[in-house]
């Protein structure tokens, strides 16, 4: 299709003042790295997703903010970096801690849409206010499945038929406390919100937010989901060591991971204990298998919803890592831990899958479905004094992106150069107290800063005081160097090759000045 038909149809799609506007289903599944079918893992099964793929924009370099749920999510809702929300932890709210910002949902309530959140959006707790930034964010209250009150309760079926809290945990649903798993209560929340849609939002249109909990730890889903995933067939990640020269600030121990009744048996040392291959390969499967089973719900959901009408999109809070970099977990500015699924559905435009090879952040969502709703006018690049102002976008507008991927242009002049992340520790080695994979403010002093290119990843460990909120680019505590090109698992890192010191530094003036020339 030529370029000025496809913005005519985006126009007449999505006009401002068409009185029906698309529904919006977003649906973020909690610690989803990109192991899925469309995505390329031989080991996923995931039919339904792989569907929705097969008619929309699959991103296939989409990054977090930082590999951690609260301050992803937070980010990802107010199109703000976790440097602009202060917000590095679970224990600060933004409209207390860094300003009034406008949230994602809150836009669209305030836009003539019925808001309802369902399951895990915001963090629950301190980062969302203890009410999912209601009533702000919210037309309906939002709903928590009753049964996620058993999440860490011991009721993983052990070999010694004791009941323990395990990380891998297969269960059989009716045996569970309530008969039932959160994910199962939230699809059918949203299943009920859909078929009653008309009498609840009153004719609006809707912007319903799913949050499947699964695959966070613990891997607990309908024991039936292992049929699919034979032990035998789950092949290892190749790099189950530490990159060579890594520096020890960007180890994240995985304590998370650790403190599971399974894993804790093995007696792992802390923090570089490394974890025997026939438990990375059993973790593997059981993520692959709880993910095989947030598929069968996201298809169950997507049976219901109009797709005719409705802008979907499915992503994630972060990736998770399986061994690779003989790590497990998120909690680092590795790839592994950064990089998110991510596909957009748009109505009318999307036919087939259509595959964006272009760097993308997920501080992008916002003033994208602002431009394919037409919601409002587009959102501005906020200030450097953005905390001034409640509405403006600390990403940008992926629909210019679209239109010309969509038009077969492989070199996009308006994409990104750049994607950020950054990831905050206590000091510079592993520590089990403070926790170093989940520092709380008051602790954090260093702040691990990581700019990704086409090309190459660059990783800086700088001192930061949590106090001011101010980075210092003079004090270093370790840095990173990866080159996609010969090295796309980060296995080698290169940073202190006199030969490449040129290309080095030109990534860390690049950091230094940050996303807003990028
Ligand atoms: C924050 O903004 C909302 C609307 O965006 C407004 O209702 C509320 O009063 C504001 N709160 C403060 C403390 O300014
Ligand atoms: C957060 O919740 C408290 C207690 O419900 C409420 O008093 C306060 O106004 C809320 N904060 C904002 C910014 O709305
Ligand atoms: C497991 O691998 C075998 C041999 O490659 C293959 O025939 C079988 O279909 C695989 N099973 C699943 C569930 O993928
Ligand atoms: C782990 O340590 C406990 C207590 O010291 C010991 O009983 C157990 O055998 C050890 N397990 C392994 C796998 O080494
Ligand atoms: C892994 O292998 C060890 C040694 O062969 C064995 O003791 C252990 O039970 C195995 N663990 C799992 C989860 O299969
Ligand atoms: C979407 O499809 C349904 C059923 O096929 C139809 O009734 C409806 O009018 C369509 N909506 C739009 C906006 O095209
Ligand atoms: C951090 O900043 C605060 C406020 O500017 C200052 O008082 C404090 O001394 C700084 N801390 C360190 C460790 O530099």
């Amino acid at each position: 299709m030529k370029p000025f038909l496809l913005s005519l149809l985006l126009t007449l799609l999505l006009q401002p003042c068409t009185p029906l506007k698309p529904n919006v289903l977003l649906l973020i599944i909690d610690d989803l790295r990109p192991s899925l079918g469309t995505y390329g893992d031989p080991n996923a099964r995931t039919p339904n997703i792989d569907n929705l793929a097969s008619k929309s924009f699959v991103f296939n370099n989409a990054y977090a903010q930082q590999a951690l749920c609260a301050p992803s999510r937070n980010s990802l809702l107010t199109s703000r970096r976790p440097d602009s929300l202060r917000l590095y932890d679970f224990y600060s709210y933004w409209r207390d801690a860094a300003g009034n910002f406008t949230t994602l949902p809150q836009h669209f309530k305030e836009n003539g849409y019925y808001t309802q959140s369902i399951g895990k959006i915001f963090h629950p707790g301190i980062s969302s206010n203890f009410t999912d930034d209601s009533p702000y964010s919210w037309s309906g209250k939002p709903f928590h499945p009753k049964t996620e009150i058993y999440k860490d309760a011991k009721v993983c079926i052990n070999p010694d038929a004791q009941f323990a809290r395990n990380l891998n945990c297969p269960v059989v649903v009716s045996s569970q406390p309530g008969g039932t798993l959160p994910d199962l209560e939230s699809l059918a929340a949203a299943t009920e919100f859909i078929d009653n849609k008309d009498k609840i939002t009153g004719g609006k249109p809707y912007f319903l937010a799913v949050g499947f909990h699964k695959p966070h730890v613990p891997l607990k889903f309908p024991v039936e989901y292992l049929d699919h995933h034979p032990l035998e067939n789950v092949s290892l990640p190749k790099n189950r060591w530490r990159p060579s020269l890594m520096p020890a600030v960007a180890w994240n121990p995985y304590l998370d991971v650790k403190s599971r009744d399974d894993i804790s048996k093995l007696n792992l040392s802390f923090p570089f204990g490394t974890m025997p291959d026939n438990v990375t390969r059993k973790i593997i499967q059981n993520y692959n298998a709880a993910t095989t089973y947030i598929d069968d719900l996201v298809g169950s959901l997507l049976a219901k919803v109009e797709q005719n009408n409705t802008v979907i999109i499915l992503t994630s809070d972060h990736g998770w890592s399986r061994g690779e970099h003989g790590e497990f977990s998120k909690f680092s500015n590795f790839d592994v831990a950064t990089r998110v699924p991510l596909i957009i559905h748009v109505p009318g435009l999307t036919h087939t899958e259509i595959i964006v090879d272009q760097l993308i952040e997920l501080v992008d969502l916002f003033p994208s479905l602002v431009d394919l709703t037409q919601i409002s006018p587009g959102l501005t690049t906020c200030a450097r004094d953005g905390h001034n102002s409640k509405l403006c976008t600390e990403g940008r507008s992926l629909v210019p992106l679209m239109v010309k991927v969509k038009n077969g242009h492989k070199q996009v002049s308006a994409a990104k150069k750049a994607v950020f992340s950054q990831y905050p520790r206590p000091g510079p080695f592993p520590t089990q107290s403070p926790d170093s994979d989940r520092p709380e403010l008051k602790d954090i002093n260093i702040m691990g800063y990581s700019i990704r290119t086409e090309r190459y990843r660059y990783t800086e460990w700088i001192k930061f005081n949590h106090t001011s909120f101010m980075p210092d680019w003079t004090t270093v505590y370790g840095k990173e160097f990866y080159d996609h090109l010969i090295d796309p698992q980060e296995n080698m890192n290169l940073v202190s090759r006199p030969e490449l010191n040129y290309v080095i530094n030109t990534l860390r003036k690049q950091l230094i000045l940050g996303w807003r020339y990028a």
